[in-house]
């Protein structure tokens, strides 16, 4: 899968006061009414075990220059967010700078294999026109349009 490009984000949650976050590109729109997102966490992941505590999480959209924030919450610990610009919003740690972010409620847990996929019920959302980050073959990049003539405005 590592040929497959994909968005980047940092699906955070608070443990008492404590703001935590992991690096996900497992990340995917799930349900459009009610709106609904779910995300795929190793079993050993210390954020799903403060998901599975606080019952929410929220889900950082990176923008394309935020690849060092991506490096941050891509390690283990309690300190992942000493050194980045946050902000408690809907109740969650959300990053200054990001693309899109969309605050959840924990619907359901479902294991599959050794992730457990994460389902929530999606209670906020905003959106910043920035460029977003992506990964593709382990390197980080952003979406450019391609110059194609006539109409590409698919919806
Ligand atoms: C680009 C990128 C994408 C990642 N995607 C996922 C993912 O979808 N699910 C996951 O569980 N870990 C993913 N990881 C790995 C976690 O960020 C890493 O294992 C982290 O240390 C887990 O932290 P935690 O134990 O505090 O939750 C990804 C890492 C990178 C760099």
């Amino acid at each position: 899968m590592a040929s497959v490009c994909t968005p980047v984000t940092v699906v955070s949650a608070m443990e008492g006061s404590r703001p935590h976050g992991t690096t996900v590109s497992a990340v995917m729109s799930l349900s459009l009414d009610p709106p609904m997102m779910a995300v795929s966490l190793d079993s050993e992941s210390e954020l799903l075990r403060i998901i599975r505590r606080s019952g929410t999480f929220g889900i950082n959209f990176l923008a394309a220059e935020q690849h060092a924030v991506a490096l941050a919450c891509a390690g283990r610990g309690h300190g992942k967010f000493d050194s980045i610009d946050w902000t408690l919003v809907d109740g969650l740690p959300r990053i200054a700078g990001i693309s899109t972010w969309v605050a959840c409620t924990v619907t359901s847990f479902t294991q599959g294999g050794d992730h457990a996929i994460v389902m929530g019920l999606v209670n906020g959302v905003d959106q910043d026109s920035v460029r977003p980050l992506t990964y593709h073959r382990r390197e980080f990049g952003t979406h450019a349009a391609l110059a194609i003539v006539g109409d590409a405005d698919v919806r």
